[in-house]
């Protein structure tokens, strides 16, 4: 397995959007490895440690160096903010299982909601150098906290904006737009990649399987150790009519067929 455990050095960490943060550090070996979709462990240790190690998908992978792009959500990400450049970094990864993008329909079209476009990023940039058309839907609470759209568009990635108050693009979600999109008959049939919170991706679930569209989702449970043995970051899968199997995000996932999964429990 290509998975390591190693220290780094953060060579940035600049606020991006309100709450949200942009972290750089030169890891070679996850780098050389990274997959659309993986993610890293990170231990956040700036004065009394943390006991639990948090998990960020790879936002991007620059030669020997990888981005992770995080919102402040509670006590690790709110200290993980506070840390300089300089500050040394243990990392675990990369972990989990990739989106696949072998022989499936096109266009790409990507939902993200929130910082659940981080985890779509990696990907865009992989269908993109398959000269795939790609599109983006992105979608936040406000302007302020709109993420990735320039990072996006720079790489050829079809871009429609959502905000729950109108303040730019759609006034709405996200799945108002891809309702719409999969609604007009020019489109042919396509991929749906969606990364973002449970309820929205429930609710893209809910709309491609009314479509049948084909649909991979990357889903954000709480982690414990991100290594397959302690069982805190399950989620329910359909594995026939009568039988649901809970499958641990960290080691089976965290991309999952968004029809395997059982959203209403
Ligand atoms: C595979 C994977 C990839 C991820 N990638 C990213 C990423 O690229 N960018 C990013 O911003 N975040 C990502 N996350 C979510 C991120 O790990 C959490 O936001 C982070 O661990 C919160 O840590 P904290 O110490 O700040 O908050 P905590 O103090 O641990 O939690 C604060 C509050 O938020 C709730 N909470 C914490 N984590 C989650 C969660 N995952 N889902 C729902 N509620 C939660 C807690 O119940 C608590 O109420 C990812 C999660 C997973 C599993
Ligand atoms: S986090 Fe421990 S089994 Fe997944």
């Amino acid at each position: 397995m290509n998975t390591f455990d190693t220290h780094t050095t953060i060579l940035s960490n600049e606020k991006v959007a309100e709450d949200h943060f942009l972290l750089r550090c030169e890891c070679s070996k996850i780098a050389q490895y990274a997959q659309p979709g993986q993610f890293i462990h990170v231990l956040i240790s700036n004065g009394a440690g943390l006991l639990l190690r948090r998990p960020f998908t790879i936002y991007t992978v620059d030669g020997h160096q990888i981005t992770m792009l995080y919102q402040i959500i509670g006590e690790g990400t709110q200290r993980l903010s506070e840390m300089p450049k300089g500050t040394s970094l243990h990392v675990l990864g990369p972990l989990g299982n990739t989106f696949d993008i072998e022989n499936t329909p096109q266009p790409a079209i990507l939902v993200g909601g929130g910082a659940g476009i981080a985890s779509l990023m990696l990907l865009a940039v992989a269908l993109r150098t398959r000269d795939i058309h790609t599109i983006g839907l992105v979608g936040a609470q406000n302007q302020g906290r709109l993420l990735s759209v320039d990072d996006l568009k720079a790489i050829g990635v079809a871009v429609h904006i959502a905000t729950d108050d109108g303040s730019v693009g759609h006034h709405g979600f996200v799945t108002d737009i891809l309702t719409d999109m999969l609604n007009k008959d020019s489109l042919n049939l396509p991929t749906i990649y969606a990364c973002g919170p449970h309820a929205m991706l429930a609710a893209v679930s809910k709309i491609t399987t009314e479509f049948e569209v084909p649909t991979q989702v990357a889903m954000e449970n709480r982690m414990g150790c991100a290594m397959g043995v302690c069982l805190g970051c399950v989620c329910p899968v359909r594995i026939d009519a009568n039988r649901i199997e809970y499958q641990r995000v960290c080691t089976e996932g965290p991309v999952f067929n968004a029809k395997d999964i059982a959203w209403e429990i």
